[in-house]
């Protein structure tokens, strides 16, 4: 069993979630905000797998982390990935040094970006599936989780019935793939305003997640030429149904006029289809489609300032 504290550094709604759960599991969890007015205990209901026969809801608590103790045994970063460098940095002087440190964000350049940051931390990646989103003071957790890591094996003993945490020696496979998954989903998701599982639901939507599976596998088969035909529509099928019920990230963010992760994602796999000398039209209308939503809402922002 974990010794020690577990502290989440991005309480959104997969970190609530990934917090719930170790909480109940009996391990001791806190949080980091890097925001002086965000110190108080952060409470909320948990809420599983509503609608199915699985459901069930219970209440939480959080408390921040006081850096004055000893070193906690483990940081979860679940941030957006956009913001890892502005709250990292912030944080760096409560974060204490030889920690293990593991990434569980979408998007690409994660790891990298915290390990420039925080020379003195080991830092490894951990894949999340989990389809997760809020609605007040729920944290939701619609399905299809699981999280794959390498290392460190204390990340083993994370594991719920609910959250397994599965050791994958192959992780940037698995890496790839989530990053195929969350572009399929989530700028279609965002752009047509529906739930994950609509995109397998309507012919319109099901043509759309074909064409633009079929361009992001060229561009994967590219970068790993070992990915088969199939494997990766397969997966992202089998995520699409596993989060049926879930509003993607990108559509929450769409919808708060946040900023979204559509850079370290689509932006991502487009350098590399440049890079590969691709063209994949349907990502890159996507890519800019979400970056006019994010321009619009600068602009009705600004408008009203
Ligand atoms: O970003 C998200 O919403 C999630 O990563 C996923 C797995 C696509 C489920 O909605």
């Amino acid at each position: 069993m974990t010794e020690g504290r577990i502290v989440i550094i991005g309480l959104g709604a997969v970190g609530r979630i990934t917090g719930a759960l170790l909480t109940e599991k009996g391990l001791e969890c806190r949080f980091l905000d890097s925001r002086e007015d965000h110190q108080d205990p952060v409470r909320y209901t948990c809420s599983l797998f509503p609608g199915t026969l699985g459901e069930r809801a219970f209440p939480v608590t959080i408390l921040p982390e006081d850096p004055r103790e000893e070193a906690p045994a483990l940081y979860l970063v679940t941030l957006k990935s956009w913001m890892n460098e502005e709250v990292l940095t912030a944080l760096r002087p409560q974060i204490s040094r030889g920690i293990p440190v593991v990434m569980m964000q979408n998007g690409m350049g994660n790891t990298e970006t915290a390990a420039m940051i925080l020379p003195e931390n080991p830092v490894f990646p951990g894949v999340i599936t989990a389809g997760a989103y809020r609605k007040g003071d729920l944290a939701v957790y619609a399905g299809g989780g699981c999280v794959r890591y390498d290392r460190p094996p204390i990340l083993g003993d994370l594991s719920t019935p609910d959250l397994p945490w599965i050791r994958d020696p192959d992780l940037p496979r698995a890496m790839l793939l989530k990053l195929a998954a969350n572009a399929v989903i989530n700028p279609l998701t965002a752009v047509h305003n529906v739930r994950n599982g609509e995109l397998l639901e309507r012919a319109d939507l099901q043509d759309q997640v074909k064409e633009i599976t079929g361009e992001i596998y060229n561009i994967c088969h590219a970068e790993d030429p070992s990915l088969k035909p199939g494997e990766l529509e397969d997966y992202v099928t089998g995520v699409i149904s596993a989060t049926a019920g879930n509003i993607s990230s990108m559509l929450a963010d769409v919808r708060a006029g946040r900023r979204t992760e559509i850079r370290s994602i689509a932006g991502h796999l487009l350098a590399r289809a440049r890079e590969h000398g691709m063209d994949a039209p349907l990502l890159s209308s996507m890519n800019q489609a979400i970056r006019s939503l994010e321009k619009e809402h600068d602009q009705s922002t600004d408008s009203r300032s």
